[in-house]
């Protein structure tokens, strides 16, 4: 009745950006996201008999509160599955920092799911455990597979056609992603408040939506392409169009600081001179800059040249989930 799995984070290109159901977990429009190896989460979860309650530590500290509960609401997802109600102790430890714009909702959830699904003997495919996992946090359905991967966000209001699936092999493409650390703060507005509100009333949310289903053709044939200029150029504008609409909300937020800008500035100077690389950001201020291979040594020593930057760090594609012995946890 315990198990041990490893997550990574993702990146959305395209990104997921409004639900059109809260409960369930059903997204406005399909995203796209790339799996990194530089950020992960494992989580260990056992189901024990004398238990009266689930327990969460993360990062070795016992959480109570909305992170718990948010916990224990997925587990009760896991034993209506499974039709075994025991509760469970949930070790998680992030590889990423918690709540800052660097998904670690994704791999927090991704890892919980694969772990807590193997404990309670329930043997799923990636698609179901996809579609269970995106009731944890959206994106974390991404987080099953390596490589890129695409959400689709079905049509069905029961969600049984909303789950992500790879699209292509994860070795098809060595891009790399650098992270740009300006902050490692909680964000005042979580992501799931941040698209609520853009949802209920940004003039701008309209316009997002309908701009996806042509980002997402062009990106599709920009990955099987390898063409990184395509890719670039158009993840750069959806990242772009989704922070708009927060700028559009009442009352209006932005996630980006000063020294966002700044970032996104050097990275248009680094094109500018030759140097191909382009810039997302999620629910945060940090920046992740998209560059290749033969490109890394300049693209670090310009990021970590900028005031105000804390860090920079180097993410290859990642795998999706794997399982680990109870012994490997930390
Ligand atoms: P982020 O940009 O980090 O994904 P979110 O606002 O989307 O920020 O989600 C952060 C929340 O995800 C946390 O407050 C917590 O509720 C949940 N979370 C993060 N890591 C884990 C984890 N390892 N296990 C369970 N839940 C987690
Ligand atoms: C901007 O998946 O964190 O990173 O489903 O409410 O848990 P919930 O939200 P979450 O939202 C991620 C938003 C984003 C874009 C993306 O990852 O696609
Ligand atoms: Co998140």
């Amino acid at each position: 009745m315990k198990a041990t799995a490893k997550a990574h984070t993702n990146i959305a290109l395209i990104k997921y950006w409004g639900k059109r159901n809260e409960e369930l977990i059903l997204p406005t429009n399909n995203s796209l996201s790339i799996t990194l190896d530089g950020f992960h989460t494992i989580t260990n979860v056992s189901f024990k008999e004398e238990l009266t309650n689930d327990v969460f530590y993360l990062n070795d500290s016992f959480v109570q509160g909305e992170q718990a509960d948010r916990v224990t609401k997925f587990l009760n997802l896991v034993r209506d599955l499974a039709g075994r109600y025991v509760f469970a102790e949930v070790k998680s430890v992030n590889a990423v920092p918690t709540a800052a714009g660097f998904a670690s909702s994704a791999s927090g959830f991704a890892a919980l799911a694969a772990a807590s699904t193997k404990a309670v003997g329930l043997n799923l495919s990636d698609e179901q455990l996809s579609r269970l996992t995106r009731q944890g946090s959206g994106s974390a359905c991404r987080s099953i597979y390596g490589g890129f991967a695409e959400w689709q966000k079905g049509e069905k209001e029961d969600g049984s056609d909303s789950f992500a699936v790879p699209v292509v092999a994860k070795d098809h493409w060595d891009i790399r992603v650098a992270a740009v650390v300006l902050s490692s703060k909680m964000k005042k507005v979580s992501s799931r408040a941040g698209m609520k509100r853009t949802v209920e009333t940004s003039p701008f949310f309209k316009g997002w939506v309908e701009s996806i289903p042509a980002d997402l053709q062009s990106i599709k044939e920009g990955i099987l392409e390898r063409d990184f200029t395509k890719v670039g150029e158009i993840a750069e504008a959806n990242c772009l169009k989704m922070h708009a609409t927060t700028l559009g909300a009442s009352p209006p937020f932005t996630y980006w600081l000063d020294t966002t800008v700044t970032v996104m500035q050097t990275v248009k100077q680094l094109r500018d001179s030759g140097i191909p690389a382009y810039f997302t950001i999620d629910a945060g201020p940090n920046v992740k800059v998209l560059y290749l291979p033969e490109y890394e040594v300049q693209i670090k020593q310009a990021l970590q040249s900028i005031q105000g930057v804390a860090d920079v760090k180097l993410s290859r594609v990642g795998q999706g989930i794997t399982y680990l012995g109870d012994e490997d946890f930390a």
